[in-house]
């Protein structure tokens, strides 16, 4: 069995590229490590770009994100008692969505039998064959039966800890681990806000952000050395409570929670993107911080390339996008690095810094609050910049 395109990993990178390329008629397989169910329900990013949103408008893949995406005109940025409204779609004329990754995965999820996008799940021991050949293959064991496919192309969209950074081998990485981590929380109770709220406080970084008018997510900085035992919801609800209150039009609305993690935050960026016939795509390649919310943005660029390099090789023969592909994708990749690292950095209480470091952070929001061009280079970062 030959498959022009062997995408692994059912993330939004997998998912995004496989309708990318089943709406070109092309044939792919999508192998998928976990269950269906343990995908969908992967809570992680929440904001949109509409280099995002417009991808699953030209794929017809909109219907619930129309209906249930909620545009944000705006963000903003805080001290502790001091707000700056970022207006997005005054500065930029563009805007964000609410809409989370559970939901962008289902839909995607959902709509692959109608398109023949066929993905397989809870693949064990996958593994990449012969990249440098003519024809690489993927390999892969479901309920005890070995499967092999032979293919022209290999897309890694396998994630952070997927086989296909490591079937590349040695490249250049960059990395940057920061000294904290966020945790985060989901409950169904309404938003303190109607806009994001990102605030550096005096003790430490927390984000106000939702779901819907009935779903709110919040995240606190907490040290990297916390454990979710530190963490009993109440003492959860006191610190938001006691950092958004002086912000927030309305005082913070407890729940029960729907889920509590901790993330540690980190930048990283493996730039060989593609070797012989394998591509990286997402955070295979790269990690972002979450502040600016780049992360899924990222992986949805990074494949709306892939898509369009793999279409012109497969249908024409044209091979100058995937020969180009890695530096077209490193360009935008680099500038989400630099943007998540400034927000990150403008934006928490690093325990390595002191006072005039805080002083600097708070002249630096003092200018953004006075500054239009200051504004429009955060915003147009925040929307996204061009394709
Ligand atoms: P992934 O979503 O990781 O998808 C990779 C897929 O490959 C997964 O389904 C995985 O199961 C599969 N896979 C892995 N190994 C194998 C294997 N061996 N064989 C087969 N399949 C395999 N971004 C934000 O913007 N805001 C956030 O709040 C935010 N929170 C996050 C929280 C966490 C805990 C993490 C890990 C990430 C978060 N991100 C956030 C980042 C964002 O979710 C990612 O950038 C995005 O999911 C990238 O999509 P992807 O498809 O490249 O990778
Ligand atoms: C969310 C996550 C982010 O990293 C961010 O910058 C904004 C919102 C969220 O999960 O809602």
């Amino acid at each position: 069995r030959l498959t022009p395109v062997v995408i692994i990993g059912s993330g939004p990178a997998g998912l995004l590229l496989g309708h990318l390329l089943r709406a070109q008629g092309i044939e792919c397989l999508i192998i998928e490590r976990q269950t269906r169910d343990y995908v969908q329900n992967r809570i992680r990013a929440g904001v949109l770009e509409t280099t995002t949103t417009d991808l699953l408008h030209r794929l017809g893949l909109d219907a619930r994100l129309n209906a249930e995406g909620m545009v944000e005109h705006g963000f903003n940025l805080a001290t502790d008692d001091r707000m700056i409204r970022i207006d997005l779609a005054a500065l930029t004329g563009r805007n964000v969505t609410v809409y989370g990754q559970t939901e962008v995965t289902r839909d995607l999820i959902a709509a692959a039998p109608e398109r023949g996008l066929e993905i397989v799940f809870e693949a064990r021991n996958v593994a990449i064959h012969d990249i440098d050949g003519d024809t690489p293959s993927v390999s892969w064991t479901q309920d005890g039966v070995s499967h092999h496919v032979h293919c022209a192309f290999v897309a890694g969209c396998d994630g952070f800890h997927g086989p296909a950074r490591a079937a590349i081998g040695e490249g250049p990485t960059f990395e940057r681990a920061y000294p904290f981590g966020w945790l985060g929380i989901l409950a169904d109770v309404p938003p303190c806000h109607p806009e994001l709220i990102y605030a550096n406080t005096q003790d430490g970084f927390a984000l106000a952000s939702m779901r819907s008018p009935v779903r709110s997510r919040y995240y606190i900085q907490v040290p990297l050395t916390d454990r979710l035992e530190d963490w009993p919801e109440a003492r959860v609800w006191d610190e938001l409570d006691r950092r958004f209150a002086p912000l927030a039009d309305h005082a913070v609305t407890r729940g029960p929670a729907l889920q509590l993690s901790i993330a540690p935050l980190r930048s990283y960026v493996f730039e060989t993107m593609r070797r012989g016939r394998l591509f990286l795509a997402g955070d295979a390649a790269h990690i972002v911080p979450p502040t600016g919310a780049k992360g899924l943005n990222l992986a949805a660029s990074d494949v709306s390339y892939l898509a369009d390099a793999l279409i012109a090789a497969i249908s024409r023969g044209d091979t100058v996008g995937i020969d180009g592909y890695q530096a077209r994708a490193l360009t935008r990749i680099w500038k989400a690095e630099r943007f998540s690292w400034y927000l990150t950095k403008l934006m928490h209480r690093f325990p390595e810094d002191g006072a005039f470091e805080h002083r600097m952070q708070v002249a630096e929001l003092d200018y953004v609050a006075e500054s239009g061009a200051m504004q429009t280079a955060i915003a147009e970062n925040y929307v996204g910049l061009p394709l």
